[in-house]
């Protein structure tokens, strides 16, 4: 008995390195597993599973270590989503999004002309929205925390990152390098993420002492930590270099708040995921919604196959007119009527596939957009994070572009987010990811700006089946739905899922765009034929999945950038 069970075990951890060392496979794990864009990341969160932690705990830390760990994206500065299914059966989303301060106003974007002065959204103390990272993790934690994992060891494991530092990976390395004009701009961020003239380079040690403190400060007084006493003050102090505009009410009365979440169903198969103040949930499902009636009307006749020309054609109409109505509808929902009823309507969703010609692009109305794609990167992260009892958690955070506003906190270590810039500064003019806004995405003090993070559950019999996200901007919502069609319409396993070439539209600009070596030469040439104009471009989205079937849990880390799935 004793020697077949030894047998068994032996066999398991054959498999999980068989597994892991192929790069181009899901990784098996039996008791739970992390996916996230850092592999120390992820090593915490199993180390706090095996501590006798849950997923929530595992995410909590998980995001603390990241915060370290991946400076670009990682946070305590931003703000992000978590969706949850729980082991009995209970579900919930947690939205801890930044918030606009009290200052914040209309045009505050705007010249004396009405025009928008460039950058002041994007890249200056003001782009910063009060951060809800902390409120939120810790939220959590103490509410669908195991009960089991202290605050201090949540904590612990990014302080002893941050105060005796990790060894840089090459590809970690080389994001400082790239990005080091951006991070000279301010004194304290060129001093922390620049090198003199010395180029980082991998296995480096990078130890940030003044985030330790204040991840000690917020291990030793939770919320007040950051919100209040020292961090507070530091915040504030670096907010008066610019004559105020984050101030201790705005701090002290940041809230995250718990949101249902959207649902949603797609071929048998049920969906969870975030609604408002992110656009994502609601149009994946719309779209979702959208597609099966394409699939049962046309299902014959079509061929949508993975980026077939119909299939192409297809979600190129479908995501056209679905951010169409995210532009016109779509808000933070506490301030400005949402219409999700509208958007989760089969009805509706039908009466949409009206007017799509199968056989040409519709066109969409001509605005000019400038090229919001030729730098973008994906510098919002997603993890996913499931337990041994099936806690299945999804979480997407960010400080919106790489590094944020690119502005660390004198003295606190950690760069603040430029999330304002995701509110509509003016109707009609983009933001940096080419969305456009109106009245319902406008800004107000204590708004939080819409998102397009698209945490994501799909639910196989009520259990947890896939957690899905990404970053990507405006594409994480077309991410989240390829994800999802990559495994129930086109049969891939987790890592083929998230790491196949994508496409990406979204009304305006009117155009595909799609990967390097996604679409066949032939492909584009009867899309284009089709009257849609199309594009290459850099990738679209960094997705980190997780299946789980009845022999375990499957992790897919996308290969494009520097993800790690980890299971045990
Ligand atoms: O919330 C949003 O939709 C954006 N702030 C996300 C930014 C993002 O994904 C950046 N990555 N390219």
């Amino acid at each position: 008995m004793l020697i077949k069970k030894s047998l068994k075990n032996l066999m398991l951890v054959f498999l999980v390195i068989i597994y892991s060392c192929e790069r181009d496979q899901p990784v098996f794990g039996e008791n739970g597993m992390v996916v996230s864009t850092s592999s120390q990341a992820s090593q915490v969160g199993i180390d706090i599973m095996k501590a006798g932690g849950n997923a929530i705990d595992a995410t909590a830390a998980v995001g603390f270590a990241l915060a370290v760990t991946s400076s670009s994206n990682g946070n305590i500065g931003g703000g992000g989503f978590m969706t949850v299914k729980l082991e009995n059966g209970n579900s919930f989303t947690l939205d801890y999004r930044e918030m606009a301060p009290k200052a914040a106003s209309r045009n505050m974007y705007l010249d004396r002309d009405g025009n928008v002065i460039k950058g002041k959204s994007r890249y200056t103390h003001f782009a910063a929205g009060v951060p809800g990272s902390v409120d939120g993790l810790l939220k959590a934690w103490r509410d669908y925390g195991s009960g089991n994992i202290s605050r201090e060891q949540l904590l612990d494991p990014a302080i002893n990152l941050a105060e005796n530092g990790f060894k840089l990976s090459k590809y970690e390395a080389e994001r400082f390098n790239k990005n080091k004009d951006r991070l000279s701009k301010h004194p304290e961020t060129k001093k922390i993420f620049t090198r003199d003239d010395r180029k980082w380079k991998e296995g480096d040690l990078f130890v940030q002492k003044d985030l330790a403190n204040t991840l000690k400060r917020i291990s030793k007084n939770g919320r007040d930590g950051f919100y209040k006493g020292e961090t507070a003050d530091l915040i504030v102090k670096e907010m008066e270099s610019v004559g105020g505009w984050i101030n201790y009410n705005d701090l002290d009365n940041y809230v995250s708040k718990y949101r249902d979440p959207v649902k949603g169903s797609f071929m048998g198969y049920d969906i969870l995921s975030m609604g408002p103040p992110s656009s994502g949930g609601l149009l994946v499902i719309h779209m979702l919604n959208m597609l099966e009636k394409v699939v049962e009307q046309k299902g014959s006749e079509f061929d949508l196959s993975y980026n077939s020309v119909d299939y192409i054609h297809t979600l190129t109409e479908l995501e056209r007119r679905a951010y169409a109505d995210r532009t016109e509808h779509m808000g933070d929902s506490d301030f400005w009527n949402v219409p999700q009823s509208m958007f989760l309507s089969r009805d509706y969703a039908k009466n949409r596939l009206q007017d799509i010609d199968f056989n040409k692009a519709t066109s969409s109305k001509s605005v000019d957009h400038g090229n919001p794609y030729a730098s973008q990167s994906e510098e919002t992260t997603h993890y996913s994070i499931v337990d041994k009892k099936g806690n299945a958690v999804s979480v997407t955070t960010t400080i919106n572009a790489g590094y944020g506003n690119g502005i660390t906190v004198t003295g606190a270590g950690f760069i603040l987010n430029n999330e304002m810039d995701d509110f509509s500064s003016k109707p009609g003019e983009p933001n940096m990811f080419g969305l456009l806004g109106n009245e319902a995405n406008a800004i107000e003090p204590m708004k939080r700006p819409l998102s397009s993070m698209t945490p994501t559950i799909v639910l196989k019999d009520d259990a947890p089946f896939l957690i899905l996200g990404s970053p990507g901007g405006s594409t994480i919502i077309t991410t989240v739905m390829q994800n999802i069609l990559n495994v129930i319409l086109h049969d891939m396993n987790i890592k083929d899922a998230v790491s196949s070439p994508r496409v990406h539209s979204q009304w305006l600009p009117d155009m595909i765009f799609h990967e390097k070596n996604g679409l066949k030469n032939s492909t584009v040439y009867k899309l284009k034929k089709m009257g849609h104009d199309i594009r290459m471009r850099s990738s679209i989205g960094e997705a980190n999945g997780i299946m789980i079937n009845e022999k375990g849990f499957w992790g897919g880390a996308d290969s494009r950038g520097e993800n790690t799935a980890i299971g045990y």
